[in-house]
C-alpha cells in the first residue's frame, strides 16, 4: 500500500530535507504543545503522519526508554527511514509502522498499547476524510489522554508585505491543488467539532502567526517551501512557468530587502482531552 496514493508533496530527498528545516523552525512551538499535552518520561505517544521522524526522535528522548513512540505514516520510505534511524540511535522505544490514517490506522493501533497522548502536525490538511483519523486516534487514547495538533486554517492568509501578485497566485494555486486531491487547507476550522463528536474536549486553542524578513531564520520556511513546491505546481498545471519565475524573482528581492516581509501561513494549535 503506502506509496500507492503518494503524498502530494512527495517523499524525495528535497521534501525530506525541507521537513527537517521546517521541524527545526517550529520545534519550539511543538515542544510547548507537548508540554501542554503532558508528554513526559514513560508516556506512550502516537506521532501521526510522522514523515521522516523529525518530531519522532525528539519525542523518543522525552518519553525515554520507559515510554513508547508509535510513529506512523502512509509513506513506506519515510517509515523505513524512521526504523533505520531509530536502530542507529538505539531508540528501542520507537515503533514505526505504515498505515493510512483514514483507512487502517485503527486496526494497526489495536495491537499496540493505549495512548497517553497523540501528536499530528500538518497531516490532517492532506486527508480526504479527517474524521476517520480522529475516530481511530480517539478510540485508542486513554481517558484523560491528550491529542495535540498543529495544522492549517486560513492557509490563504499567507502573503507578502507589500502584496505581490505572483505570490498571491501561488498561494491560491496551492490551496486549489490540495483541495483537488481531497485535502483541506482550512481543516483546523473543522477539527474542534470532529473532536467533540468523538469524545475529545478542546482544552487549548491558539494560532501561531510568524513574520519573516530576508536574513531571519524563519524566512527559510516559506523560501524553501516555494522553491521545492512551486515547480511541482508548474508540472501539474496549477501555476504557469511565468508566475513561478515571477515568484522566484520576488523571493530573491525579499531576501535582499529588509523593508519587505513574508507572513507564512498561520498554524492553529489544538489540544484536546479524551473524556
Ligand atoms: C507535511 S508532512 C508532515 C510530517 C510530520 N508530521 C512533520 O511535522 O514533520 C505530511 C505527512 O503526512 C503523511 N500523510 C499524508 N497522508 C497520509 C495518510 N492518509 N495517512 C498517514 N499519513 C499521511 C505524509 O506521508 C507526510 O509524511
Amino acid at each position: 500500500m503506502s506509496d500507492e496514493r503518494p503524498y502530494v508533496l512527495g517523499t524525495g530527498s528535497d521534501e525530506h530535507e525541507r521537513l527537517g528545516l521546517q521541524h527545526r523552525l517550529w520545534s519550539n512551538a511543538a515542544h510547548d504543545a507537548w508540554m501542554r499535552a503532558r508528554i513526559g518520561p514513560g508516556s506512550v505517544v502516537l506521532d501521526l503522519g510522522c514523515g521522516p521522524g523529525w518530531a519522532t526522535f525528539e519525542l523518543a528522548q522525552i518519553v525515554t526508554q520507559r515510554g513508547r513512540v508509535l510513529a506512523t505514516d502512509l509513506s513506506e520510505s519515510f517509515v523505513d527511514f524512521v526504523t533505520g534511524e531509530a536502530a542507529r540511535r538505539g531508540h528501542t522505544q520507537i515503533d514505526a509502522f505504515v498505515s493510512d490514517a483514514t483507512v487502517d490506522l485503527g486496526a494497526r493501533l489495536a495491537a499496540r498499547p493505549a495512548l497517553d497522548a497523540a501528536w499530528a502536525r500538518w497531516v490532517f490538511c492532506f486527508l480526504a476524510e479527517p474524521e476517520r483519523a480522529v475516530e481511530a486516534v480517539a478510540a485508542h487514547l486513554k481517558t484523560g489522554a491528550m491529542f495535540a495538533v498543529h495544522d492549517y486554517f486560513n492557509y490563504t492568509a499567507m502573503t507578502t508585505a507589500p502584496r505581490c501578485e505572483f505570490h498571491e497566485r501561488a498561494v491560491q494555486a496551492t490551496a486549489r491543488s490540495w483541495r483537488d486531491r481531497g485535502g483541506d487547507p482550512d481543516v483546523a476550522s473543522r477539527l474542534p467539532a470532529l473532536f467533540a463528536k468523538h469524545g475529545l474536549e478542546v482544552e487549548h486553542l491558539a494560532v501561531h502567526q510568524r513574520a519573516a524578513r530576508g536574513g531571519d531564520s524563519m524566512f527559510a520556511w516559506p523560501d524553501t517551501w516555494w522553491r521545492t513546491w512551486a515547480p511541482k505546481l508548474v508540472d501539474t498545471g496549477y501555476l504557469s512557468r511565468e508566475d513561478c519565475d515571477g515568484l522566484f524573482r520576488t523571493l530573491d528581492e525579499l531576501a535582499r530587502d529588509r523593508t519587505r516581509y513574508i507572513l507564512p501561513p498561520p498554524v492553529t494549535e489544538i489540544i484536546a482531552k479524551k473524556r
